[in-house]
């Protein structure tokens, strides 16, 4: 990852500047003492299919802007507490908190106005529409218009949807998809497709975000760009971000704090250094290899 930053020196003169404005509008804490709070706690969490315990007893938080990665062999629980968190799974037992919210119950369209966004192991997109599309349809939450009256002449309406396009082309410049951003998503090589997804979680003006497996099918090159967003996505708008990969090169380079999983147990938590000599960590994930 030596290139990440050399590449990150040399890019563009602002960075999702419009996106910015709109989550420090609605940012909750103001200081940097704040900044060391848990914005997400995960207490307790039991998820059983059946027979199988997918999630035990599973606790963590995740704090002021870190870059947390949850790491772990195939079929550790990652996804399914991912799932957890973003509604799409209810867990048996216990309770998560977003910014001291009680979030379990939630929907997880709720959980999505939140601004818990995240993007999926599988690529979750309209394959039908194009870039800018796909990245607009994730501003729906925020556009204050229906777009019948949009479709109509009025002026205000206009103005909105000029600002929405506004947004969206910031994001487009950002991840640097300006060459397909009239291009049909399904048309798009994979690592393309992951970068849009991306797109769209921020459109949904992220306050944490939740990246499963951001890199997995990516080149070494792909990969660091992928990289290079998410460094500069926890920097520029200064929310936490929570990274399933496997790639631990990427890991080790970009996390602030790693949190593993082992057959839906909690086996280790610590800062990347820590992670390495864990004796726990390494027979369970990083000795196999
Ligand atoms: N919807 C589901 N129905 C049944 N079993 C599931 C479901 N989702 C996940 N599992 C099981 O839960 C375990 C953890 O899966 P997952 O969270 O996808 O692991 P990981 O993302 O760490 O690879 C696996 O054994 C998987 O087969
Ligand atoms: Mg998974």
């Amino acid at each position: 990852m030596r290139d990440i930053t050399k590449k990150r020196e040399q890019r563009y003169s602002y960075g999702l500047a419009l996106l910015r404005e709109c989550i420090e509008k609605k940012r909750l804490w103001t200081n940097n003492e704040d900044e060391k709070k848990a914005v997400l706690r995960v207490e307790n969490i039991d998820l059983s299919f059946g027979d199988l315990r997918a999630l035990n007893n599973v606790s963590v938080d995740v704090r002021g802007h870190e870059i947390l990665a949850i790491i772990g062999p195939n079929g550790a629980g990652k996804t399914s507490l991912l799932n957890v968190i973003s509604g799409f799974y209810r867990a048996q037992r216990g309770d998560i908190y977003f910014n001291e919210e009680k979030i379990t119950r939630f929907s997880s369209h709720k959980i999505a106005e939140r601004g818990i966004c995240r993007t999926f192991q599988n690529i979750a997109l309209y394959s039908g529409l194009t870039v800018t599309d796909n990245i607009i349809a994730g501003r729906h939450p925020h556009i204050n218009y229906n777009f019948l009256t949009g479709m109509i002449y009025f002026p205000w309406a206009n103005r909105e949807e000029a600002y929405q396009r506004a947004i969206a082309e910031d994001i487009i410049d950002f991840l640097e998809l300006e060459h397909v951003r009239g291009s049909v998503v399904g048309m798009l090589a994979y690592g393309l497709r992951k970068r849009v997804e991306l797109g769209r979680a921020l459109a949904l003006e992220p306050r944490i975000l939740l990246l499963d497996e951001p890199m997995a099918g990516m080149n070494v090159d792909e990969k660091e760009d992928m990289a290079r967003f998410i460094i500069d996505i926890n920097e520029f708008l200064k929310i936490p971000i929570v990274l399933i990969e496997h790639d631990m090169g990427v890991v080790m380079d970009i996390a602030d704090r790693i949190f593993v999983l082992d057959f839906g147990n909690p086996i280790a938590e610590g800062s990347p250094e820590e992670i390495k000599q864990n004796q726990k960590v390494i027979s369970a994930y990083l000795g196999t290899g």
